[in-house]
């Protein structure tokens, strides 16, 4: 796929995306109004939805119908931007600048973004959970199961957990690895995850192999985070650059250095790209995606 084409495709499914969750948020002009817009305020307008494009792109492997993926879509999105408010809360690491814009409980307080967060976070289950006849129920529970899971003490909060009493201490690769993971792996993997449940079965063995990608680029993707935090801009991230080290976090940057860590994520995307070998043409837009991931600017 040229690169034309594949920014092309991007930017529809970002467009795609952004009336979706509008759609499936509360209207700010209802009450409680503060709740209602700090949740449209910390989905809408913003992210690189990297998330719901790993979902549409795995649907592709499944001729998933493209309603069932908009709505797994919609929810791993929600899920990931109460993270992100939680994640930039005083009491974590405490920031103000995400997206581009000051932080959600910057622009309104913290107890709404708490609320914000939480309510975005039910949301997510009850737009997975919705019947609109596209999907076998088994299916849907499937993915309700897999959503839950990686958002849990097992998946995203409990790597949020690990990184937050990480702080100062020199952590071993291994110990480095299951926190990203859990906090950034979990989700990423559940997308992609999302997407294969959304349509016709896969081998155990497909699915095996499409996990094993799934792991490897969400590990990825924290390792670049980890990169872009130390070398790239405030400006060009839409959030605070250098806060890993001002908070002495564990990275993947602070145990291996900037160039070990560039090479750890160029390795990851073989290994990735090795996993999708299989499917052929129908995983084009997973190849594209894992490529995206190591190679961003933001
Ligand atoms: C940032 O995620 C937080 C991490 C899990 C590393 P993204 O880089 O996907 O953030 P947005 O959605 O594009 O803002
Ligand atoms: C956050 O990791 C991962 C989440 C679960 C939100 P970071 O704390 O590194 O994310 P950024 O750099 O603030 O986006
Ligand atoms: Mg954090
Ligand atoms: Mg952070
Ligand atoms: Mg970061």
């Amino acid at each position: 796929m040229s690169d034309g084409e594949f920014i092309g495709w991007m930017s529809a499914i970002q467009q795609e995306m952004e009336t979706l969750l509008a759609a499936q948020l509360p209207n700010p002009e209802h009450e409680p109004r503060a709740l209602n817009a700090a949740m449209r305020y910390a989905t809408l307008g913003g992210g690189k939805r990297v998330r719901a494009l790993l979902v549409f792109a795995a649907g592709e492997l499944v001729n998933a119908a493209p309603a069932a993926l908009g709505r797994a879509a919609a929810a791993v999105e929600m899920i990931h931007a109460y993270s992100l408010v939680h994640d930039d809360l005083p009491c974590m690491d405490d920031d103000v600048l995400r997206r581009g814009k000051p932080t959600c409980h910057v622009a309104f307080d913290e107890a709404t973004a708490l609320l914000a967060g939480d309510a975005l976070q039910t949301q997510a289950f009850a737009v997975l959970a919705a019947d609109h006849g596209d999907l076998a129920p088994a299916r849907q529970l499937a993915m309700l199961r897999l959503l839950s899971h990686a958002s849990g003490a097992l998946g995203m909060a409990g790597g949020q957990a690990i990184d937050l009493a990480s702080v100062g201490q020199a952590l071993t690769l291994p110990q480095l690895e299951f926190m990203h993971a859990l906090k950034t792996g979990a989700l990423i993997r559940a997308a992609v995850l999302l997407g294969a449940l959304a349509g016709d079965a896969l081998s155990d063995e497909a699915m095996a192999r499409l996990d094993h990608f799934a792991r490897t680029i969400g590990l990825a993707f924290q390792v670049v985070d980890d990169v872009l935090d130390c070398e790239a801009d405030s400006a060009t991230l839409g959030k605070t650059a250098g806060k890993d080290a001002a908070h002495d976090k564990p990275t993947y940057v602070s145990l291996l250095g900037l160039a070990e860590a560039r090479r750890m994520a160029q390795g990851l995307r073989e290994e990735a790209f090795a996993a999708l070998v299989p499917f052929g043409a129908s995983a084009e837009r997973l190849r594209a995606l894992a490529d995206y991931i190591v190679v961003r600017s933001f």
